[in-house]
């Protein structure tokens, strides 16, 4: 199937390399020329594992192909995927303005062949609708100019090309200049739950997949464009995904209510990880104790520093601001995010209540993406940490497996980015263990406790042998015990 997916961040690139390792011939379109030149030189502009190689191979193949052209890159393609990125605006609702000028472009360059337009974005209920009118007022825009450069012939060539099925007569292309054309497509929601640092994985391997459609047509072909992952096929094992289909609406809810519940899930653990410490119980092993109950799962039972990323903080502040505009006050969610704030700021206080006053004192952070195995940096709790610290009139360095690398450097101006842990551990006062990093799984602690100032090392994720730590001579603090 010829398949464009627009916007190659996060999830637009692994869907795509994913999808072209599927056999698909896929096309990657960004508005970013340093991307798509870096992507076709095989540079990727993010770290996700496994990723360089199956754009490598999909490259190399020819099933996957990069190019600024939106126009070039949707002529062929049946299904076209919206991946761009809806990041919150200050009041909490997402900033739609990519979405918005992609579908808009889409809808200049639709010609008479039928397309299925897929919101991979996430967007707000109620989206798939708007995304449809913003496109049909694109083809409208376009069809003007067309009419205009070229007169009333042109407009009789966009009759003749409308296929006489779709005419609603509601559209704006329809009224247009009392013509009856209109560009033949539907949009579906298809939400996206991959996380960043196993995106590959999980794309492959999704627990369901999800469209949103009332249109059986688009249906039939998203369940073409997916069946060698519904069915295994291609080297996937295991049993069939399920195959979900939904109303746009309820698509778009299913994206915000999942991520919602994990971060309650999340914020929940963190709320009973604050009791275990006053009382004297270990949430790791109330967790352990609790998430055997298959009612509720041990996973995203992880007590520490709590939630970050591009999209918990976006999607809950989000789901907050829908239901706020209907009326409704989501207090449940309110106290997710709470308690989630919260949780960062009782680290400052652990180190305060270790160290007493922080003025001058150096701090080390062993971690700061948002979690492992990604160079992502969005909302991580490595920058709260780093700007409360900073204002105590802390030292504060860093280091980080794949940030320390690279050129990253937004929102690390009042942070000293180390190269290796040894450097980071010495003169320091308190280290912290921001990001579970494997490879902090197996460091020297021993040796980084002799380097150290004070050997004392707050484990902000509760993924250290507590034990071993204090057999080398480190005191340690963790979260909820
Ligand atoms: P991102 O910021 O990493 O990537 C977005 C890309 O879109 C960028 O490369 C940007 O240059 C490109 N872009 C913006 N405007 C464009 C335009 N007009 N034409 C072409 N390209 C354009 O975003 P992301 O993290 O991949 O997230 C994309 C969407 O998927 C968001 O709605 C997000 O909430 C959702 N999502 C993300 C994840 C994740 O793990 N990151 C998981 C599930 C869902
Ligand atoms: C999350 C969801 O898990 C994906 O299903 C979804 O597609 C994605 O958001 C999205 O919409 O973008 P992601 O943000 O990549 O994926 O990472 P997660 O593994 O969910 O972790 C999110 C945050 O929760 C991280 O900061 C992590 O450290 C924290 N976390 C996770 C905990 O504090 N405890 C846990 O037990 C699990």
């Amino acid at each position: 199937m010829h398949v464009a997916v627009i916007g190659t961040g996060y999830v637009g690139l692994v869907t795509g390399a994913c999808l072209a390792h599927l056999g698909h011939s896929v096309i990657c379109v960004d508005n970013n020329p340093a991307k798509i030149e870096g992507l076709q030189r095989g540079r990727l502009p993010i770290y996700e594992p496994g990723l360089e190689e199956l754009v490598r191979r999909g490259s190399a193949s020819g099933q996957l192909r990069f190019t600024t052209d939106l126009r070039s890159g949707i002529e062929n393609s049946q299904v076209i995927f919206i991946a761009v990125g809806t990041p919150a605006l200050p009041s909490g609702d997402p900033d739609l303005r990519y979405v918005e000028a992609v579908a808009r472009e889409i809808g200049q360059h639709l010609d008479e062949q039928y397309r299925v337009i897929v919101n991979k974005s996430t967007v707000p209920i109620g989206s798939g609708d708007w995304v449809r009118m913003i496109i049909l007022d694109g083809a409208a825009e376009a069809a003007k100019q067309r009419f205009n450069s070229s007169g009333e012939s042109h407009l009789e060539e966009l009759r003749q090309a409308g296929n006489p099925e779709t005419v609603t007569g509601q559209g704006s292309v329809a009224t247009l200049q009392g013509s009856r054309w209109m560009p033949h497509f539907d949009v579906v929601s298809n939400p996206e739950f991959l996380r960043e640092g196993s995106a590959i994985h999980d794309t492959f391997n999704p627990d369901r997949i999800v469209v949103g459609s009332d249109s059986e047509r688009a249906i039939e072909i998203m369940q073409q464009l997916y069946e060698p992952i519904l069915s295994r096929q291609g080297g996937l094992s295991g049993d069939p995904v399920p195959w979900v289909v939904t109303d746009l609406a309820s698509a778009e809810m299913i994206k915000y209510a999942a991520n919602a519940f994990l971060a309650t899930k999340i914020s929940f653990i963190n709320e009973i990880a604050n009791i275990c410490e006053r009382t004297g119980a270990d949430v790791t092993q109330v967790a352990d104790g609790i998430g055997l109950d298959k009612r509720i799962g041990r996973a995203f039972l992880n007590a520490g520093l709590g939630w970050g990323g591009s999209c918990f903080p976006k999607d809950v502040a989000a789901l907050i601001q829908t239901a706020a505009d209907y009326g409704y006050e989501a207090r449940l969610l309110r106290a997710t995010v709470e308690v989630n704030q919260e949780q960062r700021q009782r680290l400052v206080e652990k180190l305060q209540q270790a160290l007493k006053v922080l003025k001058g004192k150096t701090i080390g952070l062993l971690g700061l993406t948002f979690k492992p195995n990604t160079d992502d940096m969005r909302d991580a709790p490595s920058l709260s940490l780093i700007e409360h610290l900073h204002k105590l009139g802390a030292k504060v360095k860093a280091y980080d497996p794949v940030v320390s690398g690279s050129g990253i450097r937004e929102g690390l101006a009042h942070v000293v980015v180390e190269t290796d842990v040894l450097r980071l551990a010495q003169d320091c006062d308190a280290l912290v263990l921001v990001t579970e990093w494997q490879e902090f799984q197996t460091l020297d602690y021993g040796r980084l406790a002799g380097l150290m100032r004070r050997p004392l090392l707050i484990d902000g994720r509760n993924c250290l042998d507590r034990q071993a730590l204090r057999q080398v001579g480190m005191t340690v603090l963790g979260v909820g015990w």
